[in-house]
């Protein structure tokens, strides 16, 4: 039986050589530092060194950050949402999502976000404990939820996304469901931030309990259980496993965008999950976690709504904005992970003014579907809460287009006022870095919507 030799062999090499992607599958992850990573991504960009970002700690630094409103707008124009690569002008709801919203897409995936393999792997999701709990005095039902991810193509990376259910007990039929990127187990000295879950700020209310007081329930998926918070993790997690433990391309995926991708595989089960109400779950995070949200929910149309804390740099700010945390800061080996590698350019030779597209667009992405933009203040400055109401009031002419309403004035208004009569919302509360206060404003503006 000659033949047999042969067709081990030709068996072998489909198992060992991806037909696809060619790479050898048997080699392990390569192993690169962040700052390597970083510098390898400089290298492939054909520059040398990057403008350093602001200094937000030492008022005495020469770099020390903008927080004077006269030096915010350096480059005031934003690109018209409603205009088309060809300067046509999008008049019509089809033109909209025929050709101007892909338009769009295309310019976040290439040059801020990244893109997300054409073929992802299958996720299959495993109950792994159910326990019935109490929020606040409502009786409710906890499942512990792995996604574990299909590495057969490249098991030298193991992927298991670490998720939550909590839903009302008495529930009657499928509820509405708020999914927030955050942390199911904290260690022991975090315990009281896991109870109020607010960040840390005991002061404000619980929102779990909100929640489950409309009778809705929640659900925290942990970014981390699908990509590293990291540029050395860029060989593992979901971005490793896809790329074969190879570093990255210029407009592959960087962890926002991977983070976002397990929050929908979340939602995928949840479809099959007879107690949700997938069509209408909402998505919400806090910081870099606010960030993921609203990459979440542009990208994903099955977000019905989406809470969008204090999400800054890189989030809803406006990329073209010099105040708080800028370009430079997340093009930086701390936090280049985020974004795609192309991404880096526009912190040197590039400027701000070049970046072809800007975050009112991804604001514009979520359209018509109901988003709550906000922030702190003193202590949340960083994140630019201004810059994140002008993305918000851009983003306006599509929402109308789409028949909704954007922001109901352009006036950057007074702290603690919640703007929450449009479908596109904002508060600032009056505190610093964290959601807790602006829960009940968002409760009731979800409240229209997921009724
Ligand atoms: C840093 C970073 C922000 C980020 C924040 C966080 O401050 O500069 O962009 O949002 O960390 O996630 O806590």
């Amino acid at each position: 039986m000659k033949l047999i030799p042969y067709l081990s062999i030709a068996f072998l090499s489909i198992i060992l050589v991806n037909p696809i992607s060619g790479q050898d599958t048997t080699e392990p992850p390569v192993e690169l530092t962040t700052e390597e990573d970083h510098q390898r991504t400089m290298e492939l960009l054909g520059i040398d060194s990057l403008r350093r970002g602001v200094n937000g700690s030492n008022p005495d630094a020469p770099n020390y950050v903008n927080y004077d409103e006269s030096k915010a707008n350096p480059y005031p124009h934003l690109p018209d949402p409603l205009l088309t690569k060809n300067r046509e002008e999008v008049t019509s709801a089809k033109k909209w999502w025929n050709e101007r919203r892909h338009e769009i897409v295309e310019l976040f995936d290439r040059e801020i976000y990244g893109r997300v393999p054409g073929q992802t792997p299958n996720v299959n999701w495993e109950i792994t404990e159910v326990t019935d709990t109490t929020i606040g005095n409502i009786r409710a039902e906890k499942k512990r939820l792995v996604g574990h991810v299909d590495n057969s193509d490249y098991p030298h990376v193991t992927v298991n996304i670490q998720a939550n259910l909590v839903v009302p007990a008495q529930a009657e039929g499928p509820v509405p469901v708020i999914m927030q990127f955050g942390f199911i187990q904290l260690p022991p000295f975090l315990k009281r931030l896991q109870e109020s879950n607010n960040e840390g700020d005991d002061s404000s209310p619980n929102w779990h309990q909100l929640v489950m007081e409309k009778g809705w329930g929640y659900s925290i998926i942990e970014p981390n259980s699908i990509q590293a918070d990291n540029g050395a993790g860029l060989t593992k997690g979901i971005i490793g496993l896809t790329n074969k433990g190879q570093p990255r391309d210029l407009d592959d995926w960087g962890a926002l965008r991977a983070w976002a991708w397990g929050g929908s595989r979340l939602l995928d089960y949840f479809e099959q999950d007879k107690q949700v109400d997938a069509t209408r779950v909402g998505i919400t995070g806090h910081s870099r976690y606010g960030k993921a949200a609203v990459v979440a929910q542009a990208y994903d149309r099955r977000f019905a709504i989406g809470f969008i804390s204090s999400s800054g740099a890189g989030g809803v700010k406006l990329h073209c904005r010099n105040f708080g945390e800028i370009v430079e800061n997340v093009a930086g080996s701390n936090e280049y992970h985020w974004m795609a590698g192309n991404y880096l350019k526009y912190a040197g030779p590039f400027t701000w003014r070049d970046i072809p597209v800007d975050s009112h667009e991804l604001v514009a992405l979520c359209a018509p579907r109901p988003i709550f933009i906000s922030s702190g203040k003193e202590g949340d400055l960083w994140v630019d809460p201004k810059g994140m109401f002008m993305a918000g009031v851009h983003a306006g002419p599509v929402y109308e287009l789409l028949g909704k309403e954007g922001l109901e004035i352009d006036e950057f208004p007074p702290v603690e006022t919640a703007l929450i009569e449009g479908d596109i919302a904002f508060r600032q509360h009056s505190g610093g870095h964290t959601s807790g206060p602006n829960w009940p404003a968002f409760i009731k503006f979800a409240d229209r919507y997921l009724e």
